[in-house]
């Protein structure tokens, strides 16, 4: 698919329809951090569909794994305990030991699509950067750290997708710092729209915070992306009526629906784009991976609306 993607797009004429969805020079790696703090709020789920999708369509992608629980690792066929792999924390840590980010990429089984896994070690992050703020300069711009890795990188991917831990501390603002797009998961329940809502609090006054002492916070796009959804549950249909009063502009108008299949396919660590077919109930599958490409199209409109596509 790939090679034939690009074979169709020799075709130089102005008119000619674009197979190889790659960035141009003029257009900038989209970084999307995907969070909330709520615990479970499908953001490894979202990553990972998002991620593939992409890589699929013909993105070159770099999802990575900012959570020590390394659940997006797992799924990616990454085991800490058994591989030992690498983590970010051994590109961003502020002493002689630090490696480049080339060192921590790995590949999938995706083509077009690396990784960096997670371990636990990615929890010292959350330890040493108060000691190195109070100790040097390095430490008060932390901010700052991800952006300056990823740069080294820059040539070699069109979209990086962060999945971050569920709490708001150093991993996820360095995330959100070096992002310039956000996408907040949200399941349409009381709860947690309520510790939704102290996320976006909490969030407002650190950014007020870092962006006095010089970080650059401002987003290409900002979405609440609507997960688990069970359009016959009256309580959740509320929920997202109430939303969508609040926010409507920015909430993704395709919700991600609640399903079987992905639960299942997550018993055996797959996604949706890897599990077979046949081994689920056909409607139940098709329903599935028809919102799953639904949700995962309109945030690639989002992207190419980045680049000044349309
Ligand atoms: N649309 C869905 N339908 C059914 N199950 C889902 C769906 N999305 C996620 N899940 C399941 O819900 C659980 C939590 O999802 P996920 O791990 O993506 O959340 P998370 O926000 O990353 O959690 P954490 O905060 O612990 O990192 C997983 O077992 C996943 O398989
Ligand atoms: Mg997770």
């Amino acid at each position: 698919m790939i090679e034939l993607r690009h074979f169709l797009d020799k075709d130089r004429r102005p008119d000619a329809k674009k197979y190889v969805p790659q960035r141009k020079a003029n257009e900038k790696l989209q970084v999307i951090a995907v969070v909330n703090f709520k615990g479970g709020s499908g953001k490894t789920t979202t990553t990972a569909h998002l991620g593939q999708h992409l890589a699929l369509t013909g993105h070159r992608v770099l999802i990575v794994d900012l959570d020590p629980q390394a659940s997006l690792s797992a799924l990616h066929g990454f085991q800490p305990e058994i591989d030992r792999n690498p983590s970010l924390y051994d590109a961003l840590r502020y002493d002689d030991q630090r490696k480049p980010i080339q060192d921590v990429i790995l590949k999938t089984n995706f083509p077009l699509l690396d990784i960096v896994p997670a371990n636990l070690d990615l929890q010292e992050y959350e330890y040493d950067t108060p000691l190195a703020m109070q100790t040097s300069q390095e430490g008060k711009r932390f901010f700052t750290r991800l952006g300056k890795v990823l740069a080294d990188v820059d040539d070699r991917y069109d979209v990086v997708v962060i999945d971050c831990p569920p709490q708001l501390g150093y991993l996820t603002l360095t995330a959100l710092t070096a992002s310039n797009s956000v996408l907040i998961t949200v399941h349409p329940q009381m709860l947690d729209l309520m510790s939704m809502s102290q996320f976006l609090l909490m969030l407002g006054n650190i950014t007020k915070t870092i962006k006095k002492v010089g970080a650059n916070v401002r987003m290409d796009w900002l979405r609440y992306l609507i997960t688990r959804y069970e359009p016959t549950d009256v309580p959740q249909a509320q929920m997202l009526g109430f939303m969508h009063s609040m926010l409507a502009e920015e909430i993704l108008k395709n919700p991600m629906v609640k399903s079987t299949a992905i639960s299942d396919a997550g018993l055996t660590k797959q996604t949706l784009y890897e599990v077979e077919r046949a081994n689920f109930n056909r409607d139940t599958y098709d329903r599935a991976i028809q919102c799953m490409d639904a949700v995962n199209f309109e945030i690639q409109g989002l992207i190419h609306q980045a680049w000044g596509r349309f």
